[in-house]
Order: structure tokens, then C-alpha cells, then sequence
């Protein structure tokens, strides 16, 4: 039997580098005042349905949806925002009068076409911020994002753009169905049908021959209303004058609905054709079109698998004790030994008796600090052989003395 097509098991090295992310980006999340929250895996389709969007490829085309056993309508969860919201309205957040920050982790699923950087089980690194109104939340929100990847050693280039307000998107979308309807005839069957489901998403077409057709369509950051640009000069000028490189990409729509305002995405260019390594930004009516209180919102998602192959692990010291014994007899007082220094280390045991070169190699291999051997001499005197891996420095103990 294999692991289905999309999914796979991740060990070894790669579940270090993978448990080293998670830990790495929770650790700069608790910096900036985010705390853990944890959801359900599965949700009703419709808490997708009604965020992500019915025209997004991810509700369209991807989701993992069945019906129970109960006769619900249920949907494994292709993102992390969704699930995120619902727990903050049921949990009446959105009635209390101050801000609320969660990160999260796990696993996300999206039934894709799966290639490099891109699977139908990936995990994400997420945060969601409610109650911040102010563009400077947005600020935050990306210079978090750069200082996890800063710590985790992986390279960026960061694009952001304006996806405007429920002021200025509308008119904005009519003017782009208009202008789209011109060229209607040169676009590719996604972008013809995208023309009545999801306009906007016209934008962002792969398709070299659709881009060319592009270049005159109106875009949202000429059109947004006066708010919509002065959060977005002062996101551009924050990110400034703090050093921050980036491009205003004028296409970035992004691939869910829920969104408004600020827009970002870094993007890295050693990662294949998925290039995205993060994504995230503003969406200040999704609480409220969720049936909460209107509460204003930002946050973003890293891709992990995205950039597993990217982060180096720091430089691992030799911790621990190996245990081991020369003599059949020897194992009893090997098994003792390990269950009080088990209290407090890592403890490796090799139930097998075998010879001192042997057992130094196992040691080795585990990368023990300390290699602690009984053989027949030492068994008799109640003692235990000791060498310490690092200083390559011998001794002989009793084992009173070592428990
Ligand atoms: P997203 O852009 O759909 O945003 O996903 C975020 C990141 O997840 C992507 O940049 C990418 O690194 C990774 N990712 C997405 N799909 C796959 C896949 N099939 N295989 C591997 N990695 C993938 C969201 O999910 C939003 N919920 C982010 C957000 C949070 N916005 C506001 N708050």
C-alpha cells in the first residue's frame, strides 16, 4: 500500500526542519503577541462555501467534501482563515471590545493537481488578526512574516497590492467586466469563464498570451476609493521606512474572496514553478458576512512544504546517554540505570550485548553526549564505563554514584 497520490510522510531530517519551522515561526508569533488556537480539521462545507468563495478554484474544484454518516455536509479544511473565524464568532469574541490574535498549525487540503511545492496534504503556518482597523496592523503582519523567514534563512522577495473596499471594489469590477468583455475573444476558456464568476481573478492569469491582452485593462490600485488609498500609501510608506523591499504587483488578487484592502505574498525563486511561500492580508467582512459582529481583520499563511528544502537546521550538539552492556547479565542494571536518568535525559538503550567498539558506534550514530557501558569487570564491582563523546575524556563510576 502507498500513501495517496498528494500526501506523504515526512521523517527524519525533514520532520527536524519541519518541527523546526513550526517552532521557529510560533516563537516569533508569541513576539508579536499572537497566542495558539487549534481547529477542527473538518468543517460544514457551507464555513468554506461562504469565506473562500463559490467562484475560487479551492471551493470549485478542489475541496475534499463528503456527507457523514450523520447526513452533514462536510469538507476537510483547505485553509486555516475560515475555521479560525467561526471559532472567534462561537466563541463570542466579536462581542468583546478589544483585539484578538491567534496562530495556528497543521495540515490544509486541496484536492490539486499535485507537482513540486504543491499537494493535496500540505501543512500551514498561520496567524489571524481581529479587531485592528489601522493599516499598521498590515505593517506588522508582514514584518512578521520577514522575520520568520530571516530566522529560518530563506530568502524573499515580498509583492503587495490593494484589493480596495466594499466602496471601490464594485465599481471597480464593473469597469474591469467592461474592459474584459473588449477582449473577451483573445482570452483563455478560464479567463472567458472568469469574466461573469470572478473578474478579478482574470488579473492573474498564467497565460502569457492573456497577460499581453492585460496590459490596458484598468487595474484596482488606480480606482480605490480615498480610505483605500491612504491605507495603502501608508502601508507602502511604513514599509519604507523601515528598509523593506518590495513590488507592487498590480495583479496580485489572490486566490480566495474573503479579502479587502492590503494584499501581500512573498514569493522565492528557489522554489520551483509554486513560487509563493506566503500569503495573506486584510478582510474586514468576513466576521460579520459569517453572522458575527463587523470586526476588521488581517493575517497570513506560510506554505511549509514550500520551503522544507530551504531551511537549514543550526548546528546540533551531542546530547544524551547511550547504554549498553557487553554482558547478557549486564542489561538489568542497564534497564535501572536508563529508567531514573530517563527523569531527565535522552536516553538511548541497546538491549543487545555486544562488544565496546560496537556499542562506541552506536553512540556515535545517536549522537549521545555520553556512551555509559557495563561489561563483565564492571558488573562484578557494582560499576559503570563511561566516555564522553565530546571531551573523548574515560572514567569509571559506580552506578549509585551515575542514578
Ligand atoms: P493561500 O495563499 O491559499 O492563503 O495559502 C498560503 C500558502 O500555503 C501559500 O503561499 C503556499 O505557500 C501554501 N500552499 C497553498 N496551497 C498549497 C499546496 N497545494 N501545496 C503546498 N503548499 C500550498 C491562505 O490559505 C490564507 N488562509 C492565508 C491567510 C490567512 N490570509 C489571511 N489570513
Amino acid at each position: 500500500m502507498k500513501s495517496l497520490r498528494g500526501m506523504r510522510d515526512i521523517l527524519f531530517e525533514e520532520s527536524e526542519r519541519f518541527n523546526f519551522i513550526i517552532d521557529t515561526a510560533s516563537k516569533v508569533a508569541k513576539r508579536y503577541g499572537f497566542e495558539y488556537i487549534e481547529t477542527p480539521l473538518l468543517e460544514e462545507t457551507a464555513l468554506f462555501k461562504r469565506s473562500v468563495g463559490e467562484s475560487s478554484d479551492i471551493v470549485g474544484k478542489e475541496m475534499y467534501q463528503f456527507i457523514d454518516k450523520g447526513g452533514n455536509d462536510v469538507c476537510l479544511r483547505p485553509e486555516g482563515t475560515a475555521g479560525v473565524v467561526r471559532a472567534f464568532i462561537q466563541n463570542r469574541l466579536d462581542r468583546q471590545q478589544r483585539d484578538f490574535k491567534f496562530f495556528y498549525y497543521g495540515p490544509m487540503f486541496r484536492y490539486e493537481r499535485p507537482q513540486k511545492g504543491r499537494l493535496r496534504e500540505f501543512h500551514q503556518f498561520g496567524v489571524e488578526s481581529f479587531g485592528e482597523a489601522r493599516v499598521e496592523e498590515d505593517f506588522f503582519i508582514i514584518l512578521m512574516v520577514r522575520d520568520i523567514f530571516d530566522e529560518l534563512g530563506v530568502g524573499y522577495k515580498i509583492k503587495i497590492n490593494s484589493l480596495g473596499c466594499s466602496e471601490c471594489m464594485p465599481k471597480y469590477r464593473e469597469s474591469l467586466i467592461k474592459s474584459l468583455e473588449e477582449i473577451r475573444e483573445g482570452l483563455c476558456q478560464d479567463c472567458q469563464r472568469r469574466i461573469s464568476t470572478n473578474p478579478i481573478r482574470v488579473l492573474d492569469c498564467k497565460n502569457s498570451s492573456c497577460q499581453e491582452l492585460l496590459k490596458d485593462a484598468p487595474k484596482i490600485t488606480d480606482n480605490l476609493c480615498q480610505e483605500c488609498n491612504r491605507d495603502f500609501k501608508r502601508l507602502k510608506s511604513l514599509l519604507d521606512s523601515a528598509n523593506i523591499e518590495y513590488e507592487v504587483d498590480k495583479n496580485l488578487v489572490r486566490g480566495l474572496d474573503y479579502y479587502t484592502k492590503s494584499a501581500f505574498e512573498f514569493v522565492s525563486d528557489e522554489v520551483g514553478a509554486q513560487s509563493a511561500i506566503a500569503g495573506g492580508g486584510r478582510y474586514d467582512r468576513l466576521v460579520e458576512f459569517l453572522g458575527g459582529k463587523k470586526t476588521p481583520a488581517v493575517g497570513f499563511a506560510l506554505g511549509i512544504e514550500r520551503i522544507l528544502e530551504l531551511v537549514k537546521l543550526p548546528e546540533k550538539n551531542r546530547e544524551g546517554y547511550y547504554l549498553g552492556a557487553m554482558v547478557e547479565d549486564g542489561l538489568s542494571e542497564i534497564i535501572k540505570l536508563a529508567q531514573k536518568l530517563r527523569k531527565n535525559e535522552k536516553v538511548k538503550i541497546e538491549y543487545l550485548p555486544k562488544s565496546l567498539k560496537a556499542h562506541l558506534k552506536g553512540a556515535d550514530r545517536v549522537g549521545a553526549k555520553y556512551a555509559l557501558i557495563i561489561g563483565e569487570d564492571e558488573l562484578k564491582a557494582g560499576k559503570v564505563w563511561i566516555k564522553d563523546l565530546e571531551s573523548k575524556s574515560e572514567s569509571i563510576k559506580s552506578i549509585e554514584e551515575i542514578a
